[in-house]
């Protein structure tokens, strides 16, 4: 494996060459650092740290100032991966201008690209990202940020939505995306999409026959304890750090943890030396009224 930094050609690259693209979100540098150091071609610093970082129960509420917080620490790794900003809800809806000024402050923050959700209705402002020198990635399928009007239900189940999942990837890709997300969409759709697009697709929930996937950092290693129905655990995470917790408290309970060895002594010429400056100090106070 080249150990050059990963840039959008060579995820068009790796596509030419029929091999599969690895994606996972991260949130900070621990993870951007095992992310990279595991292999992956991509990170994404993905809205969903809504849910999993900060709990909440949607990515709407997620801002910029959030993604550009967690975006700084992912970038402090220097991860070769290429490194994706997640673009927050109404960062880039309401004007051409916002989405540029906005993206290009991520990019100005060390992320290599950005990634917005939506199909036909947002080509302007992917238009103008990309003109501005902005890599775009898209995201097509389910769109957590829209779910108030289009709902979380799986995409393409009729011929008549799959075709509007393709025809939002046709004009992403004619709009200069450098690569696709398809979410929570069925196997079939996302494999007429790849078979039609020379951009990469990256799937999360719509099957193998994408050009690469992506999944989120703690669904992933285990730490998400309502993962969603696609998701493969490949760790048991929560497990594993609550465990190492309890064993902390119940040594600290019982007195065995600090050990010898988590702990620094003084030379006991100098502990004389403190006991009787202290004994001293004690004695004058007692003396003074
Ligand atoms: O925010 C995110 O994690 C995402 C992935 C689901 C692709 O957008």
């Amino acid at each position: 494996m080249s150990k050059d930094k990963v840039t959008p050609y060579h995820f068009i690259k790796l596509k030419k060459e029929g091999k599969k693209i690895v994606m996972v979100t991260a949130y900070e540098y621990v993870q951007a650092k095992l992310a990279d150091e595991a292999g992956v071609d991509g990170i994404l610093v993905g809205d969903s740290l809504g849910m999993v970082v900060m709990g909440y129960k949607s990515t709407i509420p997620v801002t910029f100032q959030d993604v550009a917080h967690h975006l700084k620490a992912v970038v402090s790794a220097s991860p070769r991966a290429l490194v994706v900003a997640d673009m927050p809800f109404l960062t880039y809806e309401v004007s051409r201008e916002e989405a540029v000024r906005n993206a290009g402050k991520y990019i100005k923050l060390g992320a290599d690209a950005v990634k917005v959700e939506g199909g036909v209705e947002i080509v302007d402002r992917v238009e103008a990202m990309v003109k501005a020198g902005i890599p775009v990635m898209g995201h097509v399928g389910l769109n957590p940020q829209r779910y108030l009007v289009l709902g979380m239900r799986v995409r393409g189940k009729t011929a008549e939505d799959g075709v509007r999942v393709y025809e939002d990837s046709k004009a992403l890709e004619e709009a200069g995306v450098f690569s696709i997300v398809i979410e929570f969409t069925t196997s079939e759709v996302a494999a007429e999409v790849t078979k039609a697009l020379k951009v990469p697709t990256i799937c999360i929930g719509a099957g193998p026959y994408c050009d690469g996937q992506i999944l989120v950092f703690h669904d992933l290693v285990g730490l998400n304890t309502s993962p969603p129905p696609f998701v493969k655990k490949y760790a048991e995470g929560y497990e594993v750090f609550k465990n190492a917790l309890k064993s902390y408290a119940d040594e600290v309970r019982t007195g065995s943890f600090p050990e010898e060895r988590h702990y620094f002594r003084m030379h006991p010429d100098e502990l004389s030396k403190l006991l009787d400056i202290l004994s001293k100090k004690r004695s004058s106070s007692r003396s003074t009224p």
